[in-house]
C-alpha cells in the first residue's frame, strides 16, 4: 500500500483532491495535514473521514520538527502539496504570514522528504500545486504557458513563486523527484467566501453590496474545481519528473461580467425579479497592484498528458450555485466570528 501525504486537505480544492484520492485510489493510504486556519475545515471531508484509507494529522508546516515527526510517523511515498495562505488581499495586509506558510513551510516539507527519502528515490514523488499569479499580468492579448518568466506582483504570487523554485532548486541540487502545475483560477463548492466568486453569491444572500474592485475590466481565466482535481491525479499518476504543467479553463471572463452572470443566476434560482442582484453592484476601491489579466495555454497538459476540462462555465456555475444554496449553514459557519472583522476591515 502507498501512503500519500496531501497538505492542504481541509481547503477548497484540498478537499477536493483528498476527496477523489481516497475514493479512486482504495489502495493507497491519503493521510490529510492541514493546520486548520480559517481556511481549512474538516466539514468539507465529512463524507470521507471514515474511510479505511483516510487519516488526518493537525499539522502546521511552519514547524519544521512537527512536519519531520508527521513524515516519520507515516512514511510517505509522494506527497501532494496545496497547503498554503492563498488570499491575495490578506497577503496585502499581512505579508509576512506567506513567506512563512507559503515559503518555509514549503521548504520544510522539501527538507522531511528529502531526509526521509535518503536518496532512494524510485516510486518516490513530491508534487508542489502553484499558481498562475506567479508569471504576473497579461496584456490583452497572450496567454501564459510553462515558457513563461515568473514576474509576481503581489505578495502571495511573489510567495508561491519562491516556493516553486524551491521546488526546482531541491530538483537539481538533490535530485529529489517533483512534478508542478501552475493553475488559473478556481471555482466550485467548498470555496471559502473571502474570494470573488463565494462572495458574489454570499453577498446576494444576505441582500449585501456587492464589491467590483476598479472598474471591473479585470480578466481571470475559471476552472471548475473537479476539474483542477483530476488534472492534479493526472500529474500525479503521469507527469514527468522536473517539470511543470500549465492548467487553465480556457474560460476567460472580465469579473463586472462575471458578476452580472451570477446575479441573473442567482436571481432565477431565488425567484427574484431579475435585475435585483445586478442592483446591488457597487464599484470600490481598486486592489493596489491588481493584475490586469490571466490566462493560461493548457495545451501541454492535454498534448502530453490527455487532461482538459469537462466542466463549461454554464455547467460548473450552475453546479456551484445549486451547492451554496443546500448548502447555507456551511456558509453561516464560515462566515460566523472572525469573517466578520475581516470584511469589515477588508471593505470598510
Ligand atoms: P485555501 O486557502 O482554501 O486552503 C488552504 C489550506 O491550507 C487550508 O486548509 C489551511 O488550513 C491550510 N494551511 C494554511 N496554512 C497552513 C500551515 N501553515 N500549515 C498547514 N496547513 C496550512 O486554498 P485553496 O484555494 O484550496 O488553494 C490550495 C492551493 O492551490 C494553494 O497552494 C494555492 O496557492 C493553489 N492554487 C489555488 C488557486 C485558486 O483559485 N484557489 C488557483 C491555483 C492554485
Ligand atoms: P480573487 O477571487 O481574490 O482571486 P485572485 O485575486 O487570486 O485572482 O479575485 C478574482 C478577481 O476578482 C480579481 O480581479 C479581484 C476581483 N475581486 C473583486 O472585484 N471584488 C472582490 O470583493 C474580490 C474578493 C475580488
Amino acid at each position: 500500500m502507498k501512503t500519500i501525504l496531501i497538505t492542504g486537505g481541509a481547503g477548497f480544492i484540498g478537499s477536493h483532491v483528498v476527496r477523489r484520492f481516497v475514493q479512486q485510489h482504495p489502495t493507497s493510504m491519503i493521510i490529510n495535514l492541514d493546520a486548520l486556519t480559517y481556511a481549512g475545515n474538516l466539514e468539507n471531508l465529512k463524507d470521507v473521514e471514515k474511510a479505511h484509507n483516510y487519516a488526518f494529522e493537525k499539522v502546521d508546516i511552519r514547524d519544521a520538527a512537527a512536519v519531520k515527526s508527521c513524515f516519520d510517523k507515516h512514511q510517505p511515498d509522494a506527497v501532494i502539496h496545496l497547503a498554503a495562505e492563498s488570499h491575495v488581499d490578506r497577503s496585502i495586509a499581512d505579508p509576512l504570514a506567506f513567506v512563512e506558510t507559503n515559503v518555509i513551510g514549503t521548504a520544510n516539507l522539501l527538507n522531511a522528504a528529502k531526509e526521509l527519502w535518503q536518496g532512494a528515490f524510485e516510486g518516490k514523488r513530491f508534487y508542489h500545486i502553484s499558481t498562475d499569479e506567479v508569471f504576473g499580468a497579461l496584456g490583452a492579448e497572450g496567454f501564459f504557458t510553462e515558457e513563461t518568466p515568473y514576474s509576481p506582483n503581489s505578495p502571495y504570487s511573489a510567495s508561491k513563486a519562491a516556493s516553486d523554485h524551491f521546488v526546482r532548486a531541491y530538483h537539481e541540487t538533490y535530485g529529489l523527484p517533483v512534478v508542478l502545475s501552475n493553475c488559473s483560477n478556481n471555482y466550485g463548492p467548498n470555496h471559502f467566501p473571502e474570494k470573488l466568486i463565494p462572495l458574489m453569491i454570499h453577498n446576494i444572500l444576505q441582500g449585501k453590496p456587492l464589491p467590483v474592485y476598479g472598474d471591473g475590466k479585470y480578466t481571470r481565466d475559471w476552472l471548475y474545481v473537479e476539474d483542477h482535481a483530476a488534472a492534479i491525479e493526472t500529474v500525479f499518476l503521469h507527469g514527468q519528473n522536473g517539470q511543470t504543467y500549465c492548467i487553465g479553463g480556457w474560460n476567460e471572463w472580465k469579473n463586472i461580467d462575471l458578476v452580472h452572470v451570477l446575479c441573473d443566476l442567482m436571481d432565477k434560482n431565488l425567484g427574484h425579479p431579475q435585475g435585483q442582484s445586478r442592483g446591488l453592484i457597487t464599484f470600490v476601491k481598486d486592489r493596489p497592484g491588481h493584475d490586469l489579466r490571466y490566462a493560461i495555454d493548457a495545451s501541454k497538459i492535454y498534448r502530453e498528458l490527455g487532461w482538459k476540462p469537462q466542466e463549461t462555465f454554464e455547467t460548473g456555475l450552475a453546479k456551484t450555485i445549486e451547492w451554496y444554496l443546500q448548502n447555507e449553514a456551511w456558509l453561516d459557519n464560515v462566515t460566523s466570528g472572525a469573517y466578520q472583522t475581516y470584511y469589515v476591515k477588508q471593505y470598510a
